[in-house]
C-alpha cells in the first residue's frame, strides 16, 4: 500500500462513516475499517513490509488513519443520538409557561393602602409583634379590668408580654420617638386567641393610621377615609360612621363604606344593608396623648384601623378568610 493508497482509503472510510444512517450501520463500518480484521490491517502488513526508509511515513499514516477514522465515528455516534432525541420530541406541542407567583391578596390591600395614604401624606412606621402590656394596652387607655386583657382573649407570654392584639401599640411607640405632628400607617400582624371559621382567624392583618396636628378634627377623618375608601373601591363610594367606643380614642365611630357592588341598594355582598362594615376610627383620647408626653391641650388628632383580610375578602370576593392562609397555588393563582 502506497501513501496515496491510504489518503483514498481514509476519505473513503470517512465518508461511509459519515453517512452511516443507523448504529447499527455505523458500527459495522467502524468494524469494517478499524477493526481486528479491518482494512487497518492492510495498512499495518504494509508498514511491517515496508524498506526502513519508509516506514516512517507509513508508521504516520498509519496513527493519522486510526485517530482520524475513531474521532469520524465518535462524531456521527454523537449526531445519530442528538437526532434520535429530536425525533422523540413533539415541535408542534405547545409550550409549558413557568410558574410565576404573584403576590398575596393580603399583601396586595396592604400595598394598596400604603400607596393611597402615602397620596395623603402618610409615612409607613413598624412595631414589634410581641408586645408589653403598657404599649397595647395601659398607654392605650384601656383600664386594668378591660376584658380584652383576659388570657382567654390574649396570647401571653411567660415573662408578661403578649402578642399585639392590635395595631395600635405602633401609635403610642411612634409618639414616644418624635413629637407632632405624625402623619402614619402602620400594617402589621395581630393576634387573638379567636376560634378559627370563616371569618375569624387567630393570627391577621389591621392597618393603623395616626394624624396627630394642632387642630386636626374629626371631618380631616371623615375625609381622609373617604379619599381612600373611593380609591380603593371607586369614585362613587360612600362613608358613614356610627357611634362606638373605644377606650383610646374620644369621641370614637365604626365606620362603614356604602356598598361597591350594588351602589348601596342592598345585594348579597353587604347582607342587604347598603353598607360595608370596616373598622374603627376616633379622635385620639387626651390620656393617650398624656402617656406618650404629648400636651392635649397643644395637639389633636384622629385614629383608624382597618382588619385587612375583611376588605381583601369584599374586594374579592373571598368567602372564607381560611382561603387566605392556606396557601393553596390554584387560589392565589386567581389575584
Ligand atoms: N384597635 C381597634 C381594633 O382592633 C381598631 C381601632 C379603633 C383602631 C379605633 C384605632 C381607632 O386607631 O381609633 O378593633
Amino acid at each position: 500500500m502506497t501513501p496515496d493508497d491510504i489518503q483514498s482509503l481514509i476519505a473513503e472510510a470517512s465518508q461511509e462513516i459519515a453517512t452511516a444512517a443507523t448504529p447499527a450501520a455505523l458500527e459495522a463500518a467502524r468494524v469494517k475499517y478499524l477493526g481486528r480484521n479491518g482494512r487497518v490491517q492492510d495498512i499495518l502488513l504494509a508498514l511491517r513490509e515496508a524498506p526502513p526508509d519508509r516506514k516512517r511515513d507509513l508508521g504516520r499514516l498509519a496513527n493519522e488513519f486510526k485517530t482520524a477514522l475513531q474521532a469520524a465515528v465518535d462524531a456521527r455516534r454523537e449526531a445519530l443520538a442528538a437526532a434520535a432525541a429530536i425525533a422523540t420530541f413533539d415541535v408542534t406541542q405547545p409550550g409549558r409557561w413557568p410558574a410565576v407567583g404573584s403576590r398575596h391578596p393580603v399583601t396586595q390591600i396592604i400595598e394598596r393602602a400604603i400607596e393611597i395614604f402615602g397620596q395623603l401624606g402618610f409615612v409607613v412606621a413598624d412595631g414589634p409583634d410581641i408586645e408589653t402590656p403598657f404599649h397595647n394596652f395601659d398607654a392605650l387607655n384601656t383600664p386594668s379590668h378591660h376584658p380584652s386583657r383576659d388570657p382567654k382573649d390574649t396570647f401571653y407570654l411567660d415573662d408578661g408580654r403578649l402578642l399585639r392584639t392590635h395595631t395600635s401599640p405602633v401609635q403610642i411607640r411612634v409618639m414616644q420617638s418624635r413629637p407632632p405632628p405624625v402623619r402614619i400607617i402602620a400594617p402589621g400582624r395581630c393576634y387573638r386567641r379567636d376560634t378559627t371559621d370563616a371569618t375569624h382567624s387567630a393570627n391577621f392583618h389591621q392597618v393603623e393610621g395616626l394624624y396627630v396636628d394642632r387642630r386636626v378634627s374629626m371631618a380631616d377623618l371623615k375625609g381622609d377615609l373617604t379619599y381612600f375608601a373611593r380609591q380603593l373601591m371607586g369614585p362613587d363610594v360612600k362613608i358613614r360612621f356610627r357611634p362606638h367606643f373605644f377606650p383610646f380614642t374620644e369621641p370614637s365611630v365604626e365606620y362603614d363604606f356604602s356598598c361597591h357592588v350594588c351602589g348601596g341598594k342592598g345585594c348579597r355582598v353587604c347582607k342587604h344593608s347598603g353598607w360595608i362594615e370596616i373598622s374603627g376610627a376616633g379622635m385620639v383620647d387626651p390620656n393617650v396623648f398624656r402617656a406618650v408626653g404629648y400636651d392635649p391641650a397643644e395637639v389633636t388628632g384622629y385614629a383608624f384601623g382597618m382588619g385587612i383580610e375583611r376588605i381583601a375578602m369584599i374586594l374579592l370576593g373571598i368567602p372564607d378568610i381560611r382561603m387566605l392562609y392556606e396557601n393553596d397555588v390554584r387560589f392565589l393563582q386567581q389575584f
